[in-house]
């Protein structure tokens, strides 16, 4: 088939704009009309379909569309080990007061809340088990609102050129290579089991167990796409979720605002709840 190249019309990207900004929180505008159109024109031939507007009104009727279109034109850049800076602080000053704040029973429970194909919430549990003596039950709660990302996390297959970020010992103990696709390593069970990835929308309610609460939320690089207002809606849940004193990690240029005196700024865009 051709790969024919269209066009689209301001007023159909504002549309596709409108309806992510209406749905996700996003700040998308004219100014992404590149980037969108980029990002569709190869679906819109494989749907066979002529126009923008024919495409979106395909993704009203059809949940799975919406998310492929979200899937599409979201920027899930991510690694293992990103920010590695923060896993340093979290090892070698925070996992001590984390242990001291657990009271009852030994569970640690932690929220990668964007989380895109998984490094960061396979990276945050090594981190932890590689700090903690045996004995205590870890368990990471993997969110993003991309379906095709989660799928991928789920699967925790990662090619060679993604795995560099991990120490080599890291890399023998929680990875397997995979025979029948040389070149690709598949995370171990023992590590994947600690993980649960799900679908949430960090600005629409959210599906968490309402007796949960972590000792830690990493929501970091996902500011980027939010509109204050979201973010700060996306905050307070946050906020709602932690248990006192638990840690919030954003990426490092995002901030909270310094007028909010329910969190404690630490370093590196870690916070901790009042
Ligand atoms: C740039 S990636 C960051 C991944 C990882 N946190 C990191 O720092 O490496 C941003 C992720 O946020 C997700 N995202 C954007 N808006 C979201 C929303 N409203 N709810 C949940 N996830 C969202 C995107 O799908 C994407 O996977």
């Amino acid at each position: 088939m051709i790969n024919q190249s269209r066009e689209a019309t301001d007023r159909e990207i504002e549309e596709i704009c409108r309806v992510l900004n209406q749905r996700l929180g996003f700040n998308y505008t004219l100014q992404k009309k590149y980037l969108v159109q980029s990002r569709l024109n190869k679906r819109l031939n494989d749907l066979n379909l002529n126009s923008y507007q024919a495409y979106m009104d395909l993704v009203k009727q059809d949940l799975g569309e919406f998310n492929k279109l979200v899937s599409l034109v979201t920027t899930n850049v991510t690694s293992f080990f990103r920010e590695a800076d923060q896993f340093q602080i979290l090892r070698q000053e925070l996992l001590p007061n984390i242990l001291a704040n657990i009271k009852k029973d030994n569970k640690i429970r932690c929220w990668s809340a964007g989380c895109s194909s998984g490094e960061e919430a396979y990276t945050l549990a090594i981190v932890i088990n590689e700090t903690l003596e045996k004995g205590w039950d870890l368990r990471v709660l993997a969110s993003d609102i991309s379906t095709v990302k989660l799928k991928e996390g789920m699967a925790g297959i990662y090619p060679q050129e993604r795995m560099v970020r991990i120490p080599q010992e890291l890399q023998g103990k929680y990875f397997t290579p995979l025979i029948r696709n040389p070149g690709y390593y598949q995370v171990k069970p023992g590590l994947r089991d600690q993980i649960c990835f799900r679908k949430l929308n960090l600005v629409e309610a959210m599906d968490v167990p309402d007796r949960i609460r972590f000792d830690l939320i990493l929501c970091r690089n996902v500011f980027i796409y939010l509109t204050p207002r979201y973010q700060e809606k996306a905050i307070n849940s946050f906020y709602y979720y932690l248990k006192d004193k638990g840690y919030l990690f954003l990426g490092h240029s995002e901030s909270l605002n310094y007028e909010d005196q329910r969190w404690i700024p630490l370093k590196k865009s870690i916070y901790r709840k009042m």
